[in-house]
């Protein structure tokens, strides 16, 4: 079966972690397919668009996108595939790989996965000055006073919605219903973060929804957090969490914080799976401060594509490059500086072929 890739290699470092990992999945000869939307700069010179149509319809026709990182316009095409695309949940695993510089004293056992709602909350994209809020005249509960009274200032609209609430932990439910499948040892678990005793009426309401879909979903134990107070426990008892769900910009937030957790953001796969598209990602930015120096760390991106492999059918082989990538961090001689090593990042890639 013959599938196709759509592949945005992305701005500054993204392409050197994306073209190794591109390389890579071709030499495994499943029958993948890869296509090329021109977007971003390169588009706009060549079309006066950062987002042709043509690049729209690569994607569509795609069975699914490997995005690199972008830092500015090729953003055109990350807001296709999350809102045009309806790519509700960001899923960003957080496993310990031994070898890997982790921070922590004792990061053995780390192995959760953050849910992040992906279209809703402050990423609503509603923005814009106080005063054209004064025809609401809306009073603020605890300012007491209307806001566009404050003076000059601009609001942002934090949009929770119940359907976007209860599809996005549902999939969290179901998410550790396979997690316990794939490993029986695992106790499944759902872990929700919300700042509901300050934002009542819209984390308090994600909350609420949260625990009647909990209450549909008895088999699996439910618990929720404050979200500061989340930090802080992901911080001293990661080994503890299972599968975390939280609204949009708290799952922004705190996968960076769990990244960091891991040993670095070069570590931190993700997938954004909707009801009928998926694309894949690195969790990380773009990293202009070594571009063209061959040493970001791909992992990420390669546990990105191992993702992906899971979402196109190709599980065996998805298995055998983490397995690989997990020799790669345990033999510790071929790792990236962020690492603590002194690899590039194609000898990175080269002791994950060897190692398959
Ligand atoms: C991420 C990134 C994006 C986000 C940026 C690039 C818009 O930080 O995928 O985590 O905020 O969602
Ligand atoms: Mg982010």
């Amino acid at each position: 079966m013959l599938k196709t890739v759509a592949v945005i290699e992305g701005d500054d470092a993204a392409p050197e972690a994306m073209r190794p990992v591109v390389e890579f999945l071709g030499s495994l000869n499943i029958g993948l397919e890869f296509v090329y939307p021109v977007v971003g700069e390169a588009a706009e010179a060549a079309t006066g668009d950062i987002f042709p149509a043509e690049a729209r319809e690569m994607i569509d026709r795609a069975d699914t996108t490997f995005f690199g990182s972008t830092s500015g316009k090729s953003g055109a095409a990350l807001t296709y595939l999350r809102w045009g695309k309806g790519t509700f949940a960001n899923v960003r695993p957080c496993v310990h790989l031994p070898g890997c510089a982790s921070p922590l004293a004792n990061p053995e056992g780390i192995d959760f996965a953050i849910v992040r709602e992906n279209l809703e909350d402050l990423y609503v994209g509603c923005e814009g000055p106080l005063g054209d809020l004064a025809p609401l005249n809306l009073s603020g509960r605890t300012i007491r006073r209307p806001v566009h009274d404050l003076g000059e200032g601009r609001y942002a609209i934090k949009a929770i919605t119940r359907a976007g609430t209860e599809r996005i932990v549902r999939f969290a439910f179901d998410l550790a219903r396979s997690r316990r499948r794939q490993d029986p040892s695992r106790s499944p678990k759902v872990t929700c973060a919300t700042k509901h005793n300050m934002l009542r009426g819209s984390d308090g309401f994600f909350l609420e929804v949260a625990q009647e879909v909990a209450a549909d979903n008895a088999d699996v134990e439910f618990e929720s957090f404050i979200v500061d107070d989340f930090a802080c426990r992901l911080i001293r008892e990661p080994q503890r969490l299972d599968v975390v769900v939280m609204p949009n910009l708290y799952g922004d937030i705190l996968s960076d914080a769990a990244g960091g957790l891991l040993g670095s953001l070069g570590l931190a796969p993700s997938g954004c799976y909707g009801d009928d598209y998926a694309y894949f990602e690195p969790a990380h930015g773009t990293a202009p401060d070594i571009a063209g120096r061959n040493i970001i760390n791909p992992t990420a991106a390669l546990l990105s594509a191992t993702m992906m492999l899971d979402h196109l059918g190709f599980e065996r082989e998805a298995r055998r490059i983490e397995d690989a990538v997990q020799r790669v961090y345990a033999d510790g001689r071929a790792l990236t500086p962020d690492q603590g090593g002194e690899a590039s990042t194609t000898t990175f890639c080269d002791a994950v072929v060897a190692a398959l």
